[in-house]
């Protein structure tokens, strides 16, 4: 068996049956799986993961190895790794994986280094954290590195500014800036596996509370979304004034964080920014407010600062720590502030991963082909492979779309004609 840093092999008949169970999820990805079985184009390859180790991450590492890849995995956040998944990817796949749920920041940076010991020619990263390890403290391997992919918005910001400060070595494809990527995964995975996790770790009613979204962008698109549905009161708080407006449009009301740290009773962050909840919010919240992040790191709301504010604090519930302040008002926050949607529950459902994962996948296998014309820059998504992973799903899930006629065509291609 290869190398491997888990909790308990013993979980892995439990792992394989969830990672078949969303496997029947992704038949873009499985379609792809079948392809890269028998053309065999990652062949020999070394690739370095950094993601969630989930059932879904699970079926992405079973298509690399099937495509010809030696594979090597790592968490990408302490709290996201199930890790009857890491066992079954050991025990049944031949996967080597280094997570283990609940690990310190420590043993989260010995498995980051595990991996990149393994020497990776491609780096797979969710956040950029294996990448900057590799920047920063193992240039000597970065030789080996033929390019890599990046799969949240936070780690795209990251490598983008490594490329402006000219420190990045290789060419980084931004999966996540796919639009069969952020459109799906971002919207609908984060505003459902959101409400999940919440309702997973507090069993609270959403309908009628004020369900405060701090953050427009794509994330908080589909948690705002996805919260109105549920009856929820939803105010929005933007930095950037072209989102405030497309909230206030979409129907909600934009507040200032400080006016909606009056009122919430839910707070959820998605910003991709540092103390966003901070402690002038925490001293005007109300009784019993709850508080979330679905950001990718955990310095969304300050933690440091309810600790700080706090006079005592325990856990009330799985993952639920009850803040009391000296004058005996309670604030809870979830999942020690980290994503909540893949520490209280198991992140975005299998259907949205099939199509960020098939991006993937097909990145691996275009840097590999076009290696030779790639500079060290953050690259888009190639529009071909996105497009195809577009059609692809429809396909598979029986939808027939309409094509141009060959008047269309050519009425889209001329300009003569107007009124
Ligand atoms: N990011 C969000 N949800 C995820 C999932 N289910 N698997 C891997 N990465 C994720």
């Amino acid at each position: 068996m290869n190398d491997y840093d888990i909790k308990d092999l013993d979980l892995a008949s439990r792992g394989k049956k969830r990672i078949e169970w969303a496997e029947r999820r992704m038949p873009v990805l499985t379609k792809i799986r079948e392809i890269f079985k028998k053309q065999k184009p990652l062949k020999g390859i070394r690739i370095g993961a950094c993601l969630h180790v989930t059932t879904e991450t699970a079926n992405l590492m079973r298509t690399l190895k099937d495509g010809g890849a030696e594979v090597y995995l790592c968490a990408s956040n302490p709290l996201s790794t199930q890790d009857d998944v890491a066992a079954s990817l050991v025990k049944d796949f031949g996967i080597s994986v280094f997570a283990i749920n609940g690990e310190n920041r420590e043993t989260y940076y010995s498995h980051i280094r595990s991996v990149l010991l393994k020497k990776p020619q491609i780096t797979m990263d969710d956040g950029a954290d294996l990448v900057s390890t590799l920047h920063l403290e193992m240039k000597e391997n970065l030789a080996d590195v033929i390019g890599g992919t990046e799969e949240t918005t936070t780690g795209v910001v990251r490598l983008r500014s490594m490329a402006r400060d000219g420190v990045l070595y290789y060419p980084i494809i931004a999966v996540n800036d796919a639009k069969t990527k952020y459109l799906f995964d971002n919207r609908y995975g984060t505003g459902q596996s959101t409400i999940d996790g919440i309702l997973r770790s507090t069993n609270v009613l959403i309908a009628g509370s004020n369900f405060v979204v701090c953050g427009y962008g794509w994330c908080g698109k589909g948690v705002a979304m996805r919260a109105r549905g549920m009856g929820a009161r939803v105010l929005i708080t933007e930095v950037d004034p072209l989102k405030a407006l497309e909230a206030v449009m979409d129907g909600f009301s934009v507040v200032s964080s400080i006016e909606a740290a009056r009122i919430g009773d839910i707070f959820v962050t998605v910003t991709g920014n540092i103390s966003v909840l901070r402690k002038e919010h925490f001293e005007v919240m109300k009784d019993g407010a709850i508080l979330a992040n679905s950001g990718h790191f955990d310095v969304e709301i300050d933690i440091k600062a309810l600790r700080e504010s706090a006079s005592s604090c325990r856990e009330v519930r799985t993952g639920v720590i009850e803040y009391t302040f000296p004058d005996g008002k309670k604030v809870y926050l979830l999942s020690e502030g980290r994503l909540v949607n893949l520490s209280a529950a198991e992140g975005h459902p299998a259907e949205v991963m099939d199509m960020s994962f098939a991006n993937q996948a097909k990145c691996v296998q275009f840097l590999l082909e076009k290696k030779e014309d790639l500079k060290p820059q953050v690259y888009p998504v190639p529009e071909e492979i996105d497009s195809s992973v577009a059609s692809l799903k429809l396909a598979l899930m029986n939808i027939s779309i309409d094509s141009l006629t060959v008047q269309q065509k050519k009425y889209l291609r001329s300009w003569e004609r107007g009124t």
